[in-house]
């Protein structure tokens, strides 16, 4: 039996955890949706999500993690052998994000290198849906692949492969050494470069002024506590990985506040940074903030290089942008894949190299889809489903599962045992009693939303096939692979473990 590898230092696992944290949602996600959702107001349902939900639930998979030493589905399969479905569901929505993750990334990974030349024109909006990522009519019509895009693909999965491949602790630690600072310094710099700009301030007064009644809606809270999971990177497999890799003393509690701390301090520097970008397009254009301002995709791949042409030196803030958006998807998605990586190395018993070579390659190959004409509907459709289904039902099952039906009080002692603070009745009420009801209501919510309305105006068929087939797909296979054999190493020997 082999030894399980480990992290070389708490620095070195913190700034891994926290580069599967730091990802694509904090530079396009975070802002847009302060902004949506009453503005500086949206920091009250934000910051009381990540302080009931986030932080105990991250203390709690840390926990889990590093109690079983293993990837989820051996995680679970030792609390209860009946549950093992349950970690190769979250292994699955996680291979799901992971394939789709990766188009954006090499995404950011074409637009550095087109930021040199502001090679998207005067019509960056055309550029991108036309030249770019010849956009089909339909989800249907995957049209033809498109060779720039899938360049960058298969780059950043071998960048991902390449650190995954190399291990823990050479790999995917030192991947974070690096790109973690490299990050944080992209951002001071580009903060540095926009709050003087014209109108920046403006763009800040717009994100941060607080429309107080949007309290009272029902949604801004679903919002705020939908975002905190998929921002933290909890719910699906990885941060249970990760923290099977901790050293026996480690200090839990500390760690996970840490790393969630860092996350959003993180998503609210980044949203100073955009906002004072879209301030300053704003004030060029003679409009609105209100008439700039968009999500997502739009944000990074639309506003940005339209704001990008309208400044001082483009070139230079154009690729630190584009260069910061890479580095931030390429440490999320090697834990995303990593927590793949490490359930096939627990139940198969593969080596390292093995599973990494044949999940990147596989990875490779369905991420293909994303390259054709077709690809940003697929990736619409995808993303919405796994978020609003994918990672909140197997974070909830999760957390029902653990606190209602499993001993809590035995994760408690051991998330106890070697951290400076103590968690203790708050902790566990915080999870059983507010964020199970929360999240099973925004389930509940977001289900009948979609039964009333077609997602994003798809047709009901491609609704179907990648929505809900997808979401249905990762709890098939989870039962699929619980069915399987599994190497001796799997199976726990711990009698009445939580
Ligand atoms: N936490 C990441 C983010 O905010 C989410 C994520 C992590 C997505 C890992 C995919 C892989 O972008
Ligand atoms: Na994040």
């Amino acid at each position: 039996m082999s030894q399980r590898e480990q992290w070389g230092s708490r620095v070195g696992f913190i700034l891994a955890a926290v580069g599967s944290a730091i990802g694509l949602g904090n530079i396009w996600r975070f802002p847009y949706m302060a902004y949506e959702n009453g503005g500086g107001a949206f920091l009250i349902p934000y910051i009381f999500a990540m302080l009931t939900a986030g932080i105990p639930f991250m203390i709690l998979e840390f926990g889990l993690g590093h109690k079983f030493r293993g990837s989820a589905p051996k995680t679970f399969a030792a609390i209860n052998p009946k549950w093992e479905w349950l970690g190769w569901m979250q292994v699955f929505v996680a291979a799901v994000i992971a394939v789709y993750y990766v188009a954006v990334i090499g995404w950011s990974i074409s637009y550095t290198g087109f930021a040199v030349t502001q090679a998207w024109g005067d019509a960056p909006k055309d550029f991108f849906f036309g030249q770019y990522l010849g956009l089909s009519s339909s989800p249907f019509d995957m049209g033809g692949m498109q060779t720039t895009v899938l360049l960058s693909v298969v780059l950043a999965w071998a960048i991902t492969w390449v650190c995954l491949v190399s291990g823990v602790r050479a790999g995917i630690e030192r991947a974070g050494k690096v790109l973690m600072p490299t990050l944080f310094i992209l951002l001071l710099v580009m903060i540095a470069r926009v709050v003087t700009l014209d109108g920046a301030m403006n763009g800040l007064n717009w994100l941060f002024k607080p429309d107080f009644s949007a309290l009272t809606n029902y949604k801004v809270w679903v919002a705020a506590y939908g975002q905190i999971f998929f921002t933290l990177s909890i719910g699906f497999a990885i941060m249970i990985a990760y923290s099977s890799y901790l050293p026996k003393k480690a200090d839990i509690n500390n760690n996970a506040c840490m790393t969630v701390f860092i996350n959003c301090g993180f998503s609210m520097s980044a949203g100073v940074m955009i906002f004072a970008v879209l301030g300053y397009m704003a004030a060029q254009q003679g409009v609105g903030v209100k008439e700039v301002v968009s999500s997502g995709v739009g944000l990074a791949f639309i506003t940005l290089p339209t704001a990008i042409n309208l400044m001082p030196m483009p070139a230079l803030f154009g690729t630190l942008f584009f260069l910061a958006l890479t580095t931030a998807g390429i440490s999320s998605h090697i834990s995303i894949v990593e927590a793949c990586i490490s359930a096939f190395m627990d139940k198969l018993g593969w080596e390292r190299k093995r599973a990494a070579s044949i999940l990147c390659g596989g990875g490779l190959v369905i991420s293909l889809v994303f390259c054709t004409g077709a690809g940003l509907y697929i990736l619409d459709i995808v993303d919405h489903f796994i978020n609003n289904f994918g990672i909140m039902g197997a974070a909830v099952i999760e957390i029902f599962f653990i606190t209602w039906l499993c001993n809590l009080e035995v994760v408690r002692e051991h998330v106890n045992r070697y951290s400076e603070f103590y968690v203790g009745a708050v902790w566990s009420a915080c999870l059983r009693y507010l964020t199970v009801p929360m999240l099973v209501f925004l389930l509940i919510s977001n289900f009948v939303g979609d039964l009333k309305v077609l997602y994003g105006g798809y047709s009901l068929s491609s609704i179907i096939s990648y929505g809900w087939v997808v979401f249905a797909g990762t709890v098939v296979l989870g039962v699929f692979l619980q069915t399987r054999r599994s190497a001796p190493d799997f199976v726990s020997t711990l009698k009445n473990p939580l």
